[in-house]
């Protein structure tokens, strides 16, 4: 019989490298990737009533409201490519009642990876970032520069990604993140995201690889 497919989530403070390890978890593991923030830029950017509403909380570095995160995040939790191939939720849940609307549906993660990074580099990470609207990828100024001209010519930055806004996200991320740990004490791993995207990402997939072995044998010897 075919194992479950895996089911990860990742935390961190803001620019901890959450997008970044997604995009190579994704590429090795093909899980679906759903990111609450990349959602919410997409409702923003489709000019919806939500997107309007949600712009004015990431706008202050708070939370936007469950309202409009849970059942966004849901349904897309919910759809049939994510079911089969196994999800990778990126920045959700993010408070106590985020993660108790997903134990009520009795969803839990096999591994939640939490990425430690010390406050100082936070804020460079975050005002050096930029995007490629066209591929989506990450990139930074210094520590991850776009391939060619033509890249470089089109990249975008974030608007909450400036140093006064970083510091009200971070706030946010501090008071929330203890009731995180506790609801998922027993599948929590911390990985030091420090090191450089390569590093970090080659002990997450330990990690990811030994989870999924540990599936398989269970299923295996049932
Ligand atoms: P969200 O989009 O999730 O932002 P965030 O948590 O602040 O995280 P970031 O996307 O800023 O960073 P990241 O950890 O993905 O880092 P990245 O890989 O890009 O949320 C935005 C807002 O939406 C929130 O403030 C909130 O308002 C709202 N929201 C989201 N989820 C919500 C929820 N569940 N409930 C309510 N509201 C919600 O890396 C950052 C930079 O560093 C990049 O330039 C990258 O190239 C570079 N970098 C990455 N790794 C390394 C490395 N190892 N070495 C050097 N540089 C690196």
């Amino acid at each position: 019989a075919l194992a479950d497919p895996l089911k990860v989530m990742i935390a961190g403070a803001p620019a901890s490298g959450k997008g970044t390890q997604c995009e190579l978890i994704k590429a090795k593991f093909g899980l679906v990737h759903i990111s609450a923030g990349d959602l919410l830029r997409a409702e923003i950017a489709a000019g919806s009533e939500n997107g309007k509403q949600a712009k004015e909380f990431m706008e202050k570095g708070q939370l936007v409201p469950d309202e409009i995160v849970v059942n966004m995040v849901k349904e897309r939790l919910l759809q049939p490519d994510a079911q089969e191939n196994g999800w990778l939720l990126d920045g959700y849940p993010r408070s106590y009642s985020q993660a108790m609307a997903l134990e009520t549906l009795g969803i839990r993660p096999d591994i939640f990876v939490l990425l430690d990074v010390p406050e100082e580099l936070l804020v460079e990470r975050v005002v050096g970032r930029r995007s490629d609207p066209v591929t989506g990828k990450i990139y930074h100024l210094k520590y991850s520069p776009p391939e060619n001209e033509e890249i470089a010519s089109r990249l975008t930055q974030r608007f909450d990604d400036t140093e006064e806004k970083v510091k009200l996200r971070l706030q946010t991320y501090y008071q929330n993140i203890d009731s995180l740990l506790s609801t998922y004490e027993d599948v929590i791993v911390k990985v030091k995201g420090d090191a450089t995207k390569e590093d970090v990402f080659s002990e997450i997939d330990k990690l990811l690889s030994s989870s999924l072995d540990k599936k398989t044998e269970i299923v295996a010897n049932a």
